[in-house]
């Protein structure tokens, strides 16, 4: 496939590595312009090109931005074709994005996402840890793979979403429309609590819209009065905790 990331950080570049890896023809873009995009991020083949060029006649654009950056990108995605797949990789924590009153309102934060960018997204890689998705993936069949859900209301968008996250190194879990996709935010039992298929459709079912948005405040304060950094394995069980 042909495929568009924005956004090079944590998220993007790691994408960048795996979905180029797997054989896709990958180009990736930030704010700083291709020469500042690092070579580890274009190790396994993507090419940095500039935001502005890497929107047209692609398959795939995946946005790795920041929450509210995202209506920023609504004129580039204009020159995408209408078949182009557009995934939002992104959450909303109030302590980094601001206040954005729909979303605090309640919006589903895809939902939102998709009003300002102008066209419809599929929801996926939102709800694992970046050191999750860089280190923990594992081949298809793998029997203790972790699972990632990938919500959006176009069945072919759904499926061509599903199969670069298998391919990224996860199952695939469909989670159906971008309404409920709320069931993978912060703050819920699905989030960065690194599950298998099964445990994971029924933390999908055991989200509680209202209460997410206090459990996800509750945990980030409780990292940040944290006095060492917890390791990875100690950051899942924290998440993890805040349900079981
Ligand atoms: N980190 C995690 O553990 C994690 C896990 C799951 C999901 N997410 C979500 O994934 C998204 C990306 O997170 P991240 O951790 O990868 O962030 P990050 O490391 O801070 O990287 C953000 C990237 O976005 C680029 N960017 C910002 N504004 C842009 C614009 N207007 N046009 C083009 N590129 C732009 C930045 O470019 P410059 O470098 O040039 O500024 C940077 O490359 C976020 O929405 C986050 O909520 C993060």
């Amino acid at each position: 496939m042909k495929i568009s990331i924005i956004g090079a950080g944590a998220i993007g570049g790691n994408l960048a590595r795996r979905l180029s890896e797997a054989g896709h023809d990958v180009l990736i873009a930030n704010t700083r312009g291709p020469q500042s995009i690092e070579a580890e991020v274009t190790a396994t083949g993507a090419r940095p090109v500039s935001a502005e060029s890497a929107t047209q006649d692609r398959d795939v654009v995946i946005l790795a931005v920041p929450f509210g950056v995202q209506p920023q990108l609504k004129k580039l995605l204009a020159a995408a074709q209408e078949s182009t797949v557009v995934v939002d990789t992104s959450n909303y924590y109030p302590g980094m994005n601001g206040h954005i009153e729909a979303v605090v309102d309640g919006q589903v934060e895809s939902l939102w996402s998709q009003e300002h960018l102008g066209r419809p997204v599929v929801k996926a890689w939102n709800a694992a840890l970046a050191e999750t998705q860089r280190n923990m993936g594992q081949p298809t069949g793998a029997s203790d793979r972790i699972a990632l859900p990938v919500a959006g209301d176009s069945d072919r968008a759904r499926a061509t979403v599903m199969q670069l996250v298998d391919e990224s190194g996860f199952d695939a879990y469909d989670a159906g429309v971008l309404a409920e996709s709320w069931r993978q935010q912060p703050g819920t039992p699905a989030y960065c609590t690194e599950l298998g298929l099964e445990e994971l459709e029924h933390a999908l079912l055991a989200a509680e819209k209202d209460k997410a948005p206090a459990t996800r405040d509750r945990l980030m304060e409780h990292f940040g009065a944290l006095r060492t950094m917890p390791s990875h394995e100690q950051t899942v069980a924290i998440n993890r905790a805040a349900h079981y």
